[in-house]
């Protein structure tokens, strides 16, 4: 068992779920009748993947990359690398790439610069998260369910040195050290 007595509830589930619905109604009114992929980012992306992807309408095909930038530590190494690619070519279609937060927006420059080198039809950004006050490196972020302070967060996909991705809610740390 998680030991949640040094967090504090940031979002309840039923929180993350009426973001994720309004989230959802745009995406199916921007993306009715196209060719999507949506590209999830690796491994924090995947727990608002499978609640997001239930709620659309339209019928993506799902990619999946891993990113390297945290290390085992908190704070953005500053180098990001490719440590898994798509599998599907994504010429002429819409690309979503599908991330569970943003922090200093190094980890989606890079891989939004990198999809877009593969000629898609456009990429745009949907996020759950968004640190806004902490981007060192500018990127078009479209769709954002929640702005959040600088806080560390975990739950719900966010992990505390891999752990902590299984609980329903988000929290933030009481003792960040
Ligand atoms: P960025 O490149 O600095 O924007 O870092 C983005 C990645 O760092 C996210 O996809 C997360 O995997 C991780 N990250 C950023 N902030 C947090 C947090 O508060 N908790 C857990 N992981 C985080
Ligand atoms: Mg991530």
């Amino acid at each position: 068992m998680i030991d949640t007595r040094n967090f504090t509830k940031y979002l309840t589930s039923s929180e993350i779920n009426e973001t994720i619905d309004a989230l959802a109604q745009q995406l199916n009114q921007d993306y009715e009748g196209k060719s999507v992929v949506l590209v999830c980012v690796l491994k924090g992306g995947i727990v608002f993947l499978a609640d997001l992807i239930r709620k659309l309408n339209f019928d993506p095909e799902v990619e999946f990359v891993r990113l390297s930038s945290y290390g085992k530590g908190r704070t953005s190494s500053g180098t990001v690398t490719l440590l898994k690619d798509i599998q599907t070519d994504i010429r002429g279609r819409h690309v979503l790439i599908i991330e569970e937060i943003i922090d200093s927006g190094r980890t989606l420059r890079f891989l939004f610069d990198r999809l877009r080198g593969a000629q898609p039809a456009s990429v745009e950004i949907v996020t759950l998260l968004d640190k806004e006050e902490k981007r060192v490196a500018d990127v078009p972020v479209k769709y954002v369910g929640r702005k959040t302070q600088d806080q560390f967060l975990v739950g719900y996909g966010l992990d505390l040195e891999e752990k902590c991705r299984n609980l329903p809610d988000v929290y933030y740390l009481k003792y960040p050290n």
